[in-house]
């Protein structure tokens, strides 16, 4: 848990949780580790048996943390490094799941300091950068964004970090995920925050956002979408729990169904989704970090 990424204290109440739910299931031998660059030297001097990763960003959701478990032999939860290079880059998965058949956004990389020239494509898009988790340094450029043109220009934003950033056509709609847990999607959460889009605070303050699970879609929308978050999970070769985050637009149907990413390191927090959409299906949170293990071990 823990770690350097932008991630750090949402992956800190992730680790927290899973620990205190091992120990209150009997489990008398569990360290937490706060993850610095010492890691390997912890490992090799407590020789677990099993890591639970609940390390959230870079470097423990995109292969360097699975690389270094794969050399020292130990078994972890969760995706293994190819798998984990491949999603945590957005644009790379699409590489991947878009031949696959799944619809997603079409968007382009680009320098952020072409982001002074002007809009990269028709408003309204979103900026992200390529490589980071819960919304950190997401911006939704509308028509009513007082961005100025060219765009950025003395505006504080995601182009100030970030030297790549991705641009994508904004869907209009309803904002949804679904956990997909041993290869089997869950169910269907829509997020209702009550200010702006789903951003850090909206989802890591008690309060903010709204969780409609299940979410109050169409049959044949919710099984679209689940279907399209068991696909993925397989095309990437997910291990574990993974969570596909959608936007849906309900003027086109089926249609407008679109895949934003996959996440391989899901939240474990009280307030996130894969252990919400889980107690919905009877799975409560230390069953599921059991299940983790297991896979891990298996
Ligand atoms: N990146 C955060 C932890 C999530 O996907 O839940
Ligand atoms: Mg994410």
């Amino acid at each position: 848990m823990g770690g350097w990424s932008s991630e750090r204290e949402v992956s800190l109440t992730s680790g927290q949780g899973v620990v205190e739910a091992l120990r209150g299931r009997g489990w008398s031998n569990v360290t937490a580790v706060d993850m610095d660059r010492n890691v390997a030297s912890v490992l090799t001097a407590i020789r677990p048996d099993v890591v639970f990763n609940a390390l959230h960003g870079t470097p423990g959701e995109d292969g360097t943390v699975q690389g270094m478990l794969d050399l020292m032999q130990i078994p972890y939860t969760h995706s293994g490094l190819e798998t984990s290079v491949i999603a945590i880059d957005k644009e790379l998965t699409k590489m991947v799941l878009v031949p696959g058949g799944i619809r997603m956004p079409k968007g382009k990389v680009v320098e952020s300091d072409t982001l002074y020239d002007g809009d990269p494509m028709a408003r309204p898009y979103v900026l992200k950068p390529v490589n980071e988790g819960s919304s950190v340094g997401v911006a939704i450029v509308t028509n009513d964004s007082n961005y100025g043109n060219p765009i950025g220009r003395d505006v504080e934003g995601p182009w100030k970090h970030f030297d790549h950033l991705l641009a994508e056509p904004f869907i209009k709609g309803h904002e949804l995920t679904v956990a997909v847990i041993g290869g089997e999607a869950l169910c269907v959460t829509e997020l209702k925050p009550k200010v702006g889009f789903y951003d850090y605070d909206s989802k890591y303050t008690d309060g903010l956002t709204e969780h409609v699970c299940p979410a109050e879609v169409p049959d044949n929308i919710a099984k679209a979408m689940m279907d399209m978050a068991a696909r993925a999970h397989k095309l990437l070769g997910c291990k574990g729990a993974s969570r596909s985050d959608f936007r849906w637009d309900e003027e086109q149907g089926e249609e407008g169904i679109y895949l934003l990413e996959v996440n391989t390191q899901p939240g474990m927090t009280p307030l996130s989704l894969v252990p919400e959409q889980a107690r919905q299906r009877g799975i409560e949170y230390g069953e599921l970090v059991e299940r983790l293990i297991a896979e891990a071990l298996d």
